[in-house]
């Protein structure tokens, strides 16, 4: 079995050897400009049109990542036909667990105030937040949004969730479709953003969305750059309409050291670390995926390409 690889970013060296331990048998190599040769798998993060062009032959591409935009927007390069297989969770949706939960709790206990408050030696006390006044609303309840509900929960939030289908999880509000979408804002105090980049939902954070959630609300951005208008936040922070924003992924990544939420204090920065491809985990699902396929059988994970996720 012959598989090619290709991850935008580096350390070839070591997937290659995560991979042929799993999977002693097959011949992996990395992907270089000009390699034509046949192929029955490629593994790949952010891969250039040139790997996958015309390469038919292949029983299945595998992200190494949750989101398949960048593999997508390759569109006519893709070959037709050959399935496309995201990483199903791996590991990464208890670390967006992990980086939500910390994002809500930081805001609702008013640590970021604290913290500043600290800087300044001020002992001072602050007004708690009410719990039942502050629901928390998950754009996207897929694998990660579901997890992400599901430690919130924990800690007794109130929880709604929006998705295209309707959704049965105990002790979340699900609201399904464009049409529920503004009732949803109206009632989210802080607006998690963990939804596939799609046509559908390109620029979905926008004035007219941000609007619409109650003053004072916070803003998470764990999906793509893209789902946010940029502008249109530092508009509305500076309005007083929203009362700050923490975000792992943006425009253009890594974020230009001019670009002016740097110098906006209510904005937290991470570098796109919210939750990171586990090298072990996702070569293990890899592996256990391709000896499924040959068996014949069906695989998860499996990117519809119509719908873009
Ligand atoms: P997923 O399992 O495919 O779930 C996607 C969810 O979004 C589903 O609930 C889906 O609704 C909903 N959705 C998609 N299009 C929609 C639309 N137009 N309107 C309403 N709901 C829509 O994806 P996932 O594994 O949870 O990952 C989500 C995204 O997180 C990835 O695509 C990636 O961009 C991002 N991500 C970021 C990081 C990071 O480190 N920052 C790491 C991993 C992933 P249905 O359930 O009804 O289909
Ligand atoms: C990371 O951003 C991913 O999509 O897995």
């Amino acid at each position: 079995m012959q598989i090619i690889f290709y991850a935008d970013g580096g350390a070839a060296e070591q997937w290659l050897t995560e991979l042929h331990k799993a999977l002693p048998l097959a011949d992996v190599r990395v992907w270089q400009e000009g390699d034509s040769a046949p192929a029955d798998y490629a593994v790949v993060w952010k891969p250039p049109a040139a790997m996958l062009q015309g390469r038919t032959g292949l029983k299945a591409i595998f992200n190494l990542g949750a989101g398949v935009d960048a593999i997508l927007q390759l569109g006519g390069s893709l070959p037709a036909g050959v399935p496309v297989v995201r990483l199903d969770d791996a590991g990464m949706a208890v670390q967006m667990a992990e980086y939500v939960s910390y994002a809500v709790l930081r805001y609702f206990r008013r640590f970021d105030e604290f913290d500043a408050q600290a800087r300044d030696h001020q002992w001072r006390f602050l007004k708690p937040r009410r719990k039942e006044e502050f629901s928390v609303g998950i754009l996207g309840m897929g694998i990660l949004g579901a997890r992400i509900a599901e430690a919130l929960l924990q800690f007794d939030f109130p929880v709604r969730g929006w998705s295209r289908s309707r959704k049965e999880i105990p002790g979340v509000h699900s609201h399904a479709g464009v049409d529920e979408l503004d009732d949803f804002l109206a009632q989210s105090q802080v607006l998690v953003c963990v939804l596939p980049l799609t046509p559908g939902t390109t620029g979905i954070l926008d004035r007219a969305t941000l609007a619409k959630l109650p003053k004072g609300a916070y803003l998470v951005n764990v999906a793509r750059g893209a789902h946010l208008v940029e502008r249109d936040l530092v508009d509305l922070l500076d309005a007083g309409h929203l009362g700050g924003a923490m975000l792992d992924v943006f425009h253009d990544e890594p974020l230009p050291s001019d670009h002016p939420f740097w110098n906006q204090p209510r904005i937290t920065i991470t570098p796109h670390v919210a939750a990171l491809t586990l090298r072990g985990d996702s070569v293990r699902q890899i592996a256990a995926k391709i000896k499924q396929i040959e068996r014949g059988q069906p695989v998860a994970g499996l990117v519809d390409i119509t719908k873009g996720y």
